[in-house]
């Protein structure tokens, strides 16, 4: 019995040893990490990725994530909301996102599409993402569609609602608006992770100026360093804060208002329903980093697309 053992052991080694140098090669990485374990980690990881893969694929009507609340691991979950909209760039935009979440550990992607239903570009994109989803849809009534009128509100308002009905006391996360125009670096989900109730930081590109920020004074926000409508109560965009998943789930009724909305003051009229200036909890040393940028997308010119003969084939752009 030992023997045989030994025997297949030995047929093995060589074997282990090749994989072990390809993904050497592959992560440029030997001088930081060259131990046995390490590389038994990485395979880890590997197997772990396949699975999120497989559970993003069995979908639903609503979802596509057949993922339960339970954590693979004591972090909480960063739930990310992002509504989109069918536009020339947004696959580029989504795909630019995803790169960004597929590092992130502990992620969930919840995209909302401004639409009657699910369009066959974001089912496609998110089944092939590799990310834990849920894809979600709600089309904007047409008279809310104006320069001046708040965006995607019913698209966010329907991801709170998934996350109060398909999440409960014993889930830990992390809420976060993440718009699919922006630019996102890693070191913000670690930033917001630790969100105990709402947390914020500053924006990059925002407001008229190079960044919008809390004024934090002995680990207090006393005040908002922006060029754009001071007088906000929360002078925040919507990727400057973050909020812990409990806090949505015990305020049932928070949510984006389309009533007597006026520009710029989603933000505020949302964090006022959940919390106090006074208690937010700033992030990014103190607000003074910047993590996060309101970069916007120029708007593509398609001066020259044919009217007429168009291409023979048909290309998803
Ligand atoms: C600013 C803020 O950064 C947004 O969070 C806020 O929603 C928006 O103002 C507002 O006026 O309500 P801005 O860059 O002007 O952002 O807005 P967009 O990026 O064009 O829209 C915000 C999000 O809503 C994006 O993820 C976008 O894809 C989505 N969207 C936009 C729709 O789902 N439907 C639309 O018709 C337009
Ligand atoms: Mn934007």
């Amino acid at each position: 019995m030992k023997s045989i053992f030994y025997t297949r052991f030995f047929i093995l080694l060589p074997w282990i040893l090749i994989v072990i140098i390809v993904i050497d090669i592959d992560t440029k990485r030997l001088s930081v990490r060259n131990t046995a374990s390490f590389y038994l980690s990485r395979l880890g990881n590997v197997q772990q990725q396949r699975q999120v893969v497989r559970t993003t694929r069995s979908s639903s009507s609503t979802t596509s994530s057949s993922s339960s609340g339970s954590n693979a691991t004591s972090l909480p979950v960063i739930y990310a909301i992002t509504p989109t909209y069918s536009r020339a760039v947004q696959k580029a935009e989504l795909t630019r996102l995803a790169n960004t979440f597929r590092q992130v550990p502990q992620f969930h992607w919840i995209v909302v599409e401004d639409s009657n239903s699910h369009t066959e570009l974001v089912s496609r994109f998110l089944a092939r993402s590799g990310l834990r989803y849920t894809h979600l849809n709600v089309f904007t009534p047409r008279r809310f569609k104006r320069t001046g009128m708040p965006r995607a509100t019913e698209q966010r308002n329907l991801a709170l609602g998934w996350l109060r009905g398909h999440r409960s006391v014993k889930d830990k996360g992390v809420v976060f608006f993440a718009d699919d125009d922006n630019t996102y670096s890693l070191a913000l989900f670690e930033e917001m992770r630790s969100t105990r109730r709402v947390s914020v930081w500053p924006v990059g590109l925002v407001g008229g100026r190079r960044y919008e920020r809390p004024l934090v004074e002995e680990g207090k926000v006393v005040g908002w360093y922006t060029g754009w409508k001071a007088d906000r109560p929360f002078a925040i965009d919507m990727a400057g804060f973050a909020v812990n998943l409990q806090v949505i789930l015990s305020n049932p009724r928070a949510l984006f208002k389309r009533r007597g909305a006026k520009p710029g003051m989603q933000e505020s009229d949302f964090l006022k329903q959940i919390t106090k200036v006074e208690d937010l909890e700033p992030k990014a040393k103190n607000c003074t980093q910047v993590l996060v940028w309101h970069t916007r997308t120029e708007k593509v010119n398609l001066g020259n697309e044919p009217k007429r003969q168009q291409d023979s084939v048909y290309i998803e752009v």
